[in-house]
């Protein structure tokens, strides 16, 4: 399906812990469609993960960063930059976590120190991405710049707990910031709200078989695969979406207009 929609692009890729990350993806199809770019994550991940077998795979060099420390941002954005041989095209932010999930806090009774690390990972490091970005102008026109979400940042899904407020976050930081990032640089900033999808992050979140099944049902298309969300990332960074800013993308198979299903009403 390759066309080189992306020959001559330049980027970065945040969050590929292994092959079902959809950052995994997305890297992979990045490079069928003639992108180069670098690939990070956090160093401790990077320990866990299989990141270096798709670094040999796609032609990428690998700089780790933590996404929350503006000095491993600094020094990513600037080796990515040094070593693809300029300004950068494509970001992608495919980055979640939450330690209240991880070790099961009840909503009604989460740890405030986790709440900040959920905030901090998973919103406010795309605002340091884009503010780190922006100071070393290092963006091209017209580039393309990715968050993943969730819609649990507009309808409640209990098990999701605090990851919620950190997805309202993330897209209420997309707009703001591609407000500013358009009127100085014509640069785009998108999120894009995928269906759950079974990788590392999306299973941490309690009830998951249950719940992917229910999205399913819910879905006139089906849940969206990691591979979906991947091309529709890939058409995100071409020259083929340049007026789409700041907008939360809905990519889960008409769950998110959809009321009731057939499948739903199903007995058996
Ligand atoms: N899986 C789903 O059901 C689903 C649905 C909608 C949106 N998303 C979003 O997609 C994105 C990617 O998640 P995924 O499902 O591919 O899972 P994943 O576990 O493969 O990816 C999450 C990544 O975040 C990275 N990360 C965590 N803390 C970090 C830090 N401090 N600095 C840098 N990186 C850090 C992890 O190492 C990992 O690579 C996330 O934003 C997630 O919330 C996932």
């Amino acid at each position: 399906m390759a066309n080189d929609i992306l020959k001559g692009k330049r980027g970065i890729i945040f969050g590929a812990l292994d092959e079902h990350s959809i950052a995994w993806k997305v890297a992979e199809k990045a490079a069928e469609e003639g992108a180069i770019f670098t690939l990070t994550n956090a160093p401790i991940a990077m320990r866990m993960g299989k990141i270096n077998d798709l670094a040999a795979k796609c032609n990428a060099e690998i700089i780790p960063a933590d996404a929350t420390s503006l000095a491993d941002l600094d020094n990513l954005v600037q080796g990515s930059m040094d070593k693809l041989g300029g300004k950068l095209d494509f970001v992608l932010h495919s980055i979640g976590m939450s330690p209240n999930v991880r070790k099961s806090k009840p909503y009604t009774d989460l740890n405030y120190d986790f709440f900040q690390k959920t905030v901090d990972v998973s919103a406010l490091s795309f605002h340091k991405v884009m503010q780190t970005t922006m100071k070393l102008d290092a963006m091209n026109e017209w580039s393309s710049i990715l968050a993943l979400t969730y819609i649990a940042a507009q309808r409640t899904f209990p098990d999701y707990s605090d990851m919620a407020e950190a997805k309202s976050m993330l897209e209420s930081i997309a707009r703001s910031f591609g407000y500013h990032y358009g009127t100085a640089k014509n640069v785009r900033v998108n999120t894009i709200s995928q269906s759950p999808t079974r990788t590392t992050a999306g299973s941490g979140v309690k009830g998951f078989d249950d719940f992917i099944d229910f999205a399913d049902k819910m879905s006139p298309l089906g849940n969206a695969t990691a591979e979906d969300c991947a091309n529709y990332c890939i058409s995100m960074f071409s020259d083929y979406t340049r007026m789409v800013t700041m907008q939360n993308l809905m990519h889960d198979g008409g769950f998110s207009s959809t009321g009731i299903t057939a499948k739903m009403l199903e007995k058996d």
